[in-house]
This record gives structure tokens, C-alpha cells and sequence, in this order.
């Protein structure tokens, strides 16, 4: 039985076999410099990702998000929310009163694969038809709703409502969107399909929905974070760090988007890449991109595994040497790497063995020993490099407490997250205290909360005016209340 917070201990008898299965993996493990490096190197890609004239690119986007305050307990009305990020994407619907959410209406939708590999604009009608499928469902027709747009890729934001993609990640590479505004792409989508009386009003990534949300469950919410198939963080900075926003800012505070997927896509990681890390990398869609979601986010974490225990049988160190359907890409999903770390935790085996079964393999016990061991070598690993990341976040907001809002299915099923992101996090950034709130739906629920807060900017600083925060200037602007 191994604790999920401590580091894993390979239990076998053979001495030799062991000590060749640790060197092996050596490079899976952080040295306290490796980690000392990742932190100093993250904190120089956020300086340079900020800065008005870096000298080099940073891998950290660091986009302002146009957000600049929080829900507030103000909110009223009827607002519309799209989430677009995975294979499924959700329509929503949300009343809120006062500030409380009262109604919510949700309904989910398959993009296929022909969908996300396709021609962009075939992709933005297919989110028009569904929407006007949930409007006519619902029987929401005959009035004008706002819509939130929860867009989870790489963006540029000029506004709160113009997102330019940059570059699509995960399992969507559609041609014809990069460089081009997906606000407006489904907008004329909208508009194409006729009947809908819809307004997109603000557009933002799922950490900042799940910013947004945990901010509408816990006000002292300052940092958002996405540990699903993707990766991503977002926090609250002050304006005046960021410096590439040019021109005077009556805004103090601001939430940025991070990009931390893509963190080390430039090299600047090289340091920690084992050659499986680069066996994934190759055999991804999206080659040399989202190097850091590719250490540990759900998306690959199976095949990293898988990539590891292939090398081990190779070198007759697993399974008699066997490879079954090790060399099989998506042939162990991150879903079997929680299930066999969950197994280790509760002292079983059972799991474990059938998960190795099910790649063809006749396994002893030691075999599942090493199964469960490196399942937790790179889950270790992963949490490391993400508690790393949200302690340098919450050392520098310096808030007497932060309570970082999490959504995906990492954090929810995988066994070793929650608890030792809570040891490591406080070892790492000690004297800043936190919780970790996980927050369902907040790329949904936040992206509708946004469109409110949208409206509430917009009713305050300008009417009639398509976003007021937008331009990158927003001088003479009445401070708008409360900051975030
Ligand atoms: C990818 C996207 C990012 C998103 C994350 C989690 O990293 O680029 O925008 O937040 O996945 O879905």
C-alpha cells in the first residue's frame, strides 16, 4: 500500500533488477536543482511573457484576458454560455438573481472528428446548429440572450469579445481559424444560420471560466486552473505588470491567462525531457507544441506510460521482456494510469493486472509492482511541476489566502493530485495559505458569469460601445468597482 504523498517506492526483492529499473527511470525523478531550475525558468518566461519589448519570446503567452472584476453579487438576468475545448461541447443556459445562479439548462454535443480536423468555418456553423437546436428545445426563441463563449485555445484577446486564435492545441486542427477573431467567426455563423437572436459578448479560456466560478463559490478565489486533457492557469496580476498592455489603465487588476501548456515549447525545458517525453511528442498531433501539457496532462499521460513500460520490457525488465500492445498508441488511456495508482493506494493489485492483461501481457507480481511504481514516478512528476508553477503564483500575488479554483478530470479521479499538490504546494510556498476548491462546470458557469459581468462593464462604461475595455486603452474610463 503507498500513500499518494509520499514519494513512490519500487517494492521488489530481486536487488539487481531493481537497481536497473530505478537507473532506467532516473530521469523521471526531479532533482531539488531540476526543480529549483523549472521555478526560476518559469518566473523568467512570465517576466518576458509580460514585458513591452522582451529580448527573447517567451513560451508564456500571458494574456490579458479583459477581465477585470469578479462577480459581485449583482448579477441578474438570462445569459447563454458555449464551452468548446474537447471532443464535447456544451450549450447552457443560466438565470441568475442577484447574484445566485437559479436556473441552469445544459445540454452537451459530440464534435467529431471530421469537425475538429475540418474546414474552420464548417466548424462554427456546426456550433451555430446547435445552438439554434437548444434555443428551439428549450423553447428559449423570441428574446435577445448574451452569450459567454468559453474558447480554449491559445488566444489574443483585443477586448473581451475579440479572441484572434493562435494556434489550436489538443485534438482540434482546423485550417482557415488560425489568425482570425472566433468571436466573429461565430458571429457570422450565428448570423448565417438565421432565427437566432444571440450576441456574443465576451470570449475566454476554461481556466478563466473556472477563475470566474470558483471567484462565484469563494470570493478570495485569485487563481484558476484547468488539470484535465489540457492544462492551463490563469491568476489575477496588477495592471501595472503588465507591461506590454500599452497606454494609461485605470483597471488595477487584471486576469491573465497563462498558457502554461505551452510552457517550454521554445526549449527552455529541454532540461527535464526524458526520450519518452519525446516519443510522445513525436507521435502527438501537434508535434513540438504544449511541452509542458505533455509531461503529465490527460491527454498524454497513457502514452507516456505506455512509452515507459515499453522501454522496460525491451530491456526484459517487464513482462519477460513481452511488448504485447506496448508499442500501440492510446493502448493504456490516463484513466487506466489513475486506476492502477488508486489500486497501489488501497494495497490491490487486481486493477493493475488487468490493465496489463489488457495490453496482451502475462504478468508476476513483480511486473505489477513496476506497473503500479511508474505509474507513480511520472504522477509524481506531473504534480511536481504543477505545484512548482502555483506556488511561484501564489508566493507572488502575496494574498493573505488564495483559494485556487480547479476543474478536469485529472484533479477530480486521479488519486495522487489533490493530496499531494496540497503537501507540496505548502512545503513550496510556505507562509501563503490556500485551498484547492474543485470547481465543476466552470468553463460552462464561468463563461456565462462572464457575459454578465460583460454587460455590467458595458452598462458602466459606455453604452452602445461594442466593449469598452477593449482597444487596449482604456483612459478616462470610470474605475470599475470592485476590483478584483
Ligand atoms: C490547452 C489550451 C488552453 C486550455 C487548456 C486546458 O492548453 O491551449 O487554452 O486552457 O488546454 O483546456
Amino acid at each position: 500500500m503507498s500513500s499518494m504523498t509520499e514519494f513512490p517506492v519500487l517494492f521488489i526483492g530481486d536487488e539487481h533488477k531493481k537497481e536497473k529499473v530505478k537507473q532506467i527511470l532516473s530521469p523521471l525523478v526531479l532533482t531539488k536543482s531540476q526543480q529549483q531550475e523549472v521555478s526560476s525558468v518559469f518566473l523568467d518566461e512570465m517576466r518576458l511573457g509580460l514585458a513591452s519589448s522582451p529580448e527573447r519570446k517567451s513560451s508564456l503567452l500571458m494574456e490579458n484576458t479583459f477581465i477585470p472584476e469578479l462577480p459581485d453579487g449583482t448579477e441578474n438576468g438570462e445569459y447563454l454560455a458555449l464551452d468548446l475545448g474537447g471532443t464535447n461541447f456544451r450549450v447552457m443556459y443560466v438565470k441568475m438573481k442577484d447574484g445566485s445562479i437559479t436556473e441552469e439548462i445544459v445540454d452537451y454535443y459530440h464534435v467529431p472528428e471530421e469537425r475538429r480536423l475540418g474546414p474552420g468555418a464548417e466548424l462554427f456553423d456546426y456550433l451555430a446548429e446547435c445552438l439554434g437546436n437548444f434555443i428551439k428545445k428549450r423553447k428559449l426563441g423570441g428574446r435577445n440572450l448574451q452569450l459567454g463563449f468559453t474558447f480554449s485555445f491559445p488566444m489574443t484577446q483585443k477586448s473581451l469579445d475579440v479572441g484572434i486564435l493562435l494556434s489550436w492545441t489538443k485534438s482540434f486542427n482546423c485550417p482557415g481559424v488560425v489568425g482570425e477573431d472566433a468571436v466573429k467567426m461565430l458571429s457570422d455563423a450565428i448570423q448565417k444560420h438565421g432565427g437566432l437572436d444571440i450576441t456574443v459578448t465576451a470570449v475566454l479560456n476554461d481556466t478563466t471560466g473556472t477563475l470566474v466560478q470558483g471567484a462565484y463559490m469563494d470570493k478570495r478565489c485569485a487563481l484558476g486552473m484547468i488539470l484535465g486533457t489540457g492544462s492551463n492557469g490563469c491568476y489575477i496580476e496588477k495592471v501595472e505588470n503588465i507591461e506590454k498592455w500599452h497606454g494609461k489603465h485605470q483597471e488595477a487588476e487584471m486576469i491573465v491567462d497563462i498558457e502554461w501548456g505551452a510552457f517550454g515549447d521554445n526549449g527552455v525545458l529541454d532540461f527535464i525531457k526524458t526520450s519518452w517525453d519525446r516519443a510522445v511528442d513525436s507521435k502527438s498531433l501537434l508535434v513540438k507544441s504544449f511541452t509542458f501539457g505533455k509531461y503529465f496532462a490527460g491527454k498524454y499521460l497513457g502514452d507516456l506510460y505506455r512509452e515507459i513500460l515499453l522501454t522496460l520490457s525491451k530491456e526484459g525488465l517487464f513482462c519477460s521482456g513481452n511488448i504485447g500492445k506496448l508499442d500501440t498508441q492510446g493502448a493504456i488511456t490516463t484513466t487506466d494510469v489513475s486506476n492502477i495508482e488508486r489500486d497501489n493506494m488501497q494495497g490491490d493489485s487486481e486493477t493493475t493486472r488487468k490493465v496489463i492483461e489488457g495490453v496482451g501481457l502475462t504478468c508476476d507480481e513483480e511486473d505489477l509492482y513496476i506497473a503500479q511504481y511508474v505509474a507513480g514516478l511520472i504522477s509524481y512528476r506531473g504534480v511536481l511541476l504543477v505545484s512548482l508553477l502555483t506556488s511561484i503564483l501564489l508566493v507572488r500575488m502575496e494574498r493573505p489566502h488564495c483559494t485556487v479554483a480547479i476543474d478536469g478530470s485529472l484533479f477530480q479521479y486521479h488519486p495522487r493530485f489533490r493530496p499531494l499538490m496540497e503537501r507540496l504546494i505548502a512545503e513550496f510556498a510556505p507562509g501563503r495559505p490556500f485551498n484547492l476548491l474543485l470547481v465543476h462546470d466552470g468553463s460552462g458557469k464561468g463563461s456565462a458569469l462572464a457575459a454578465s459581468i460583460a454587460e455590467r462593464l458595458q452598462k458602466r462604461l459606455g453604452k452602445g460601445k461594442a466593449n469598452p475595455l477593449g482597444g487596449g486603452s482604456s483612459q478616462g474610463v470610470p474605475h470599475p468597482s470592485p476590483q478584483i
